[in-house]
């Protein structure tokens, strides 16, 4: 799989969450070279951490801004993400260093994951947001 990379076709038209969405692609992208090189456990584990860490803050202002607006797919929204803290949980627990297979195999699923949610799920709630007056 080619490297994740952010693009203007990501861009969801709310600045805050593109700012966000910029910076969990950055990780993402640090902890695939991470992986790829081959680098330190403690290191690759903290790589995860902050991935992890920073996918929890965004996904709550997500979900803030679609209970203040009362989005009517927020909880479906809501489990969508839950599914990425789940795996990238797992990742955490689990990871070790002697399975490269496996670790860029879980690093691709949750690039591809960010990459089709932002595109497909994220576009559905901003398009709502902004008909409904989300400046
Ligand atoms: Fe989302």
């Amino acid at each position: 799989m080619a490297e994740i990379e952010w693009s203007s076709d990501l861009s969801v038209g709310i600045e805050t969450i593109d700012e966000q969405h910029l910076k969990l692609i950055e990780l993402l992208q640090g902890l695939e070279d991470a992986v790829r090189i081959g680098k330190d456990a403690g290191l690759i584990e903290d790589t995860i951490t902050n991935l992890f860490n920073y996918a929890k803050v965004h996904f709550a202002t997500e979900e803030d801004l679609l209970k203040k607006h009362k989005y009517p797919e927020e909880k479906l929204h809501q489990m969508e993400h839950n599914k990425f803290i789940t795996k990238a949980f797992e990742f955490r627990e689990n990871f070790d260093a002697r399975k490269p297979g496996l670790n860029i195999e879980v690093v691709n699923f949750l690039s591809s994951w960010i990459l089709s949610h932002i595109q497909i799920t994220d576009q559905r709630y901003t398009r709502y947001l902004k008909k409904h007056g989300h400046s």
